[in-house]
């Protein structure tokens, strides 16, 4: 193992030292400037390093990716998948506040965006879920395009995906299904490589509930209803976190010489080049973050791909004026283009995460406390194992709702997409006013993944330097708070299995009390907060509707030389953690970009 690496590292040195060129991560545009660049990415981010990646496998293609954040590179709680929240409001964090939101009764909430070489990956909670069958054949449904659908996306899932052994090298058999996984991808996906004392006990609840707790041997075939194991972008042999960066910029990729990555440099806008019917963007505009930067231009020769995520790309397009010309009108800004849906249509994934009172003391709780981190992490770089190789779950769920509590338009994209999703967590999540820190905790986290509500990016300044309003729209409809109470009832039915009767004391915190439908809406307001899943500001419809911002082959409509490619396209959030679904997308528009070049 650690032999391999070595020979790794030296045939890396040796390349460079022959090519005579390093690993292309620039720190300042001077030295790009020379370059020929047939297409500009912006956003070295999950989908931009994908595309970024397979343009580049043909050696006559020049590529730039222009990255706002720093480079990834010996970035520690990046690294170790257990300190991703140490992210949180640090210099790898786009640091967003959402608007008030009308279902939280007012209350704003933080939304962390990796501002870093491989984006959201690199600081997310790892969680590996590909959503359903239904969810993907409703895109190919919606955009009239069936390219989109589950079954020809299915091999690019397996270009993504190197399923790897977990770090503790625990037996799998049982805990997932290799047919449905790829073994030779490039992005690692691993089972939790760390047990936790609840494991054991959410698996005999799972027997002694059945019913819609039956255990499912792998949740990412499409139909995922049920309780399986959670499979996480961990290498479990390195024990590290594999992010877009870590894997479609590795150095064996980096050392291409038709491969160019600056970092520290933000885009503020696209300009056109060309006007006529349907004016050309070829242009960025950007600015280094180091203090005293002036802005700077490239131009791309056939495309600039917006990869800059649900919240970056939207904001580009509407700083560019490409947008709701009134609204742009209304901050000064002088429209160029029409179109009206670039920033609507934002669909998140509104949570809650439920703490309990466990009788137990090797929890969450206990790894968190500054000398067994310490402890920790001394173990994790010895040898890769350890409590820090685990996301903050090892199991997960996922329900639908019944009865009354379906919406007159159901939001699921049909009977085997959940409404929502549970999360079994041996401690709490995230920090709870309301909860002691001396007690230890068993969360159930409530999540709606097919919500109906939903927010928007819009600008509040004409500055495109100033960050956009950002309304998750969480819990906004009626229905969604509907089915979150559903979902709160259904984790405390989980929690009251044979299995937990020794564990489980009751809930904790002001989740105590909460009953009644107007107790469960208060505490609701309170606590939920988002998965961190923003989707769908620059959506895909049909070539030719007049709604929509992208057509199915991802160009952004009225206008030539751009096209979007990340979380921004989905016209419905996908119904789980959406990582996997946004590589998926970014393999396939890979290869969408290279057909339309065949030269
Ligand atoms: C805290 C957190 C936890 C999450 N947990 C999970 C999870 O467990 N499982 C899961 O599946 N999903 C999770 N997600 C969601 C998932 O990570 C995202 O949906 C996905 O990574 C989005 O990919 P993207 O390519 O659209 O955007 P990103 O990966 O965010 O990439 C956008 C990139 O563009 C850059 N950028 C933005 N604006 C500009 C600009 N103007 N100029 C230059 N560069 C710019 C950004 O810095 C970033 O690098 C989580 C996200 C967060 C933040
Ligand atoms: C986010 O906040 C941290 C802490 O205040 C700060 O260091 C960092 O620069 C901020 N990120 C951005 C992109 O401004
Ligand atoms: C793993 O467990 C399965 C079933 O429990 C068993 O059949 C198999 O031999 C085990 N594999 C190894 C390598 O121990
Ligand atoms: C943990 O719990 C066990 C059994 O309940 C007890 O014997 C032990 O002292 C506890 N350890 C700590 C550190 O509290
Ligand atoms: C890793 O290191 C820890 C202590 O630092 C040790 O207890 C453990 O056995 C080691 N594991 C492996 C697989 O080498
Ligand atoms: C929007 O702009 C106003 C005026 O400049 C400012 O006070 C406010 O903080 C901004 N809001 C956000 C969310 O950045």
């Amino acid at each position: 193992m650690q032999f391999s690496q070595l020979f790794l590292a030296l045939l890396g040195s040796s390349f460079s030292f022959t090519l005579g060129h390093a690993a292309a991560i620039h720190k300042n545009s001077v030295e790009v400037q020379h370059i020929k660049f047939d297409f500009i990415i912006v956003g070295g981010g999950t989908a931009g390093n994908v595309v970024a990646n397979r343009l580049t496998e043909n050696p006559k293609v020049n590529v730039l990716v222009i990255e706002a954040g720093p480079s990834h590179e010996g970035v520690l709680n990046s690294q170790v998948p257990w300190f991703a929240a140490n992210n949180w409001f640090s210099t790898y964090d786009w640091n967003y506040t959402t608007t008030p939101q009308i279902g939280l009764r007012g209350k704003s909430t933080i939304l962390p965006r990796g501002y870093i070489l491989g984006g959201s990956s690199s600081i997310n909670f790892l969680i590996y879920t590909r959503s359903t069958i239904e969810d993907y054949d409703r895109i190919a449904k919606i955009t009239g395009d069936k390219g989109w659908s589950w079954k020809t996306l299915e091999p690019y899932f397996k270009k993504n995906e190197k399923f790897v052994r977990p770090a503790d090298g625990h037996n799998t058999t049982g805990q997932f299904d290799p047919s449905v996984h790829g073994f030779n991808g490039i992005n690692s996906v691993s089972l939790q490589g760390s047990s936790t004392p609840i494991d054991a006990k959410v698996i005999s609840a799972t027997r002694q509930l059945g019913g819609d707790f039956k255990f499912v041997l792998d949740q990412n075939n499409g139909k995922p209803i049920g309780v399986g194991w959670i499979q996480t972008t961990v290498d479990g042999p390195t024990g590290r976190r594999s992010s877009s960066a870590t894997s479609y910029l590795s150095p064996k990729f980096l050392r291409r010489p038709n491969l160019h990555v600056l970092v520290n440099a933000q885009v503020s806008r696209v300009l056109q080049t060309k006007g006529g019917n349907t004016p050309t963007f070829l242009k960025v505009e950007f600015k280094q973050t180091s203090p005293g930067s002036k802005l700077t231009t490239l131009t791309a020769t056939r495309e600039i791909i917006l990869s800059a995520g649900a919240i970056g790309s939207p904001h580009i397009l509407l700083n560019s004026g490409i947008g709701d010309s009134k609204a742009l009108r209304r901050v000064g800004l002088k429209p160029l283009v029409d179109l009206p849906d670039v920033g609507a249509n934002l669909a998140d994934h509104a949570a809650i995460a439920n703490p309990f009172v466990a009788r137990g003391n090797n929890t969450f709780e206990e790894i968190r406390k500054p000398e067994v981190t310490a402890k920790l992490l001394k173990q994790w770089k010895a040898n890769g194992t350890g409590p820090l190789v685990n996301s903050i779950a090892s199991l997960i769920s996922f329900h639908r709702v019944f009865g009354n509590d379906i919406p007159k338009l159901d939001p699921a994209a049909g009977p085997n997409t959940p409404h929502f999703e549970h999360l079994f967590a041996n401690g709490l999540i995230v920090p709870n006013a309301f909860v002691p820190p001396d007690q230890h905790i068993f969360s159930v986290a409530t999540a709606l993944v097919s919500p109906s509500s939903r927010g928007s990016v819009t600008l509040n300044t004409s500055n495109p330097f100033d960050s956009p309003l950002i309304d998750l729209g969480l819990l906004k409809e009626e229905s969604d708070r509907r089915m979150m109470r559903a979902a709160l009832r259904h984790a405390f039915k989980f929690v009251k299995a044979p299995a937990f009767a020794d564990y489980v004391v009751g809930p904790a915190g002001d989740l105590a009390g909460a009953t009644t439908d107007a107790q469960l809406d208060a505490y609701m307001a309170a606590e939920a907060g988002t998965f961190f899943h923003p989707t769908g500001t620059a959506a895909m419809s049909p070539k030719g509707a007049k709604s929509g911002v992208l057509d199915p082959d991802l160009k952004v409509k009225k206008v030539s030389g751009l096209r979007v490619v990340d979380a921004s396209i989905f016209p419905h959030i996908p119904s789980g953690h959406t990582q996997a679904s946004v590589y998926v997308i970014a393999e396939r528009a890979s290869d969408i970009i290279k057909s339309s070049y065949p030269h």
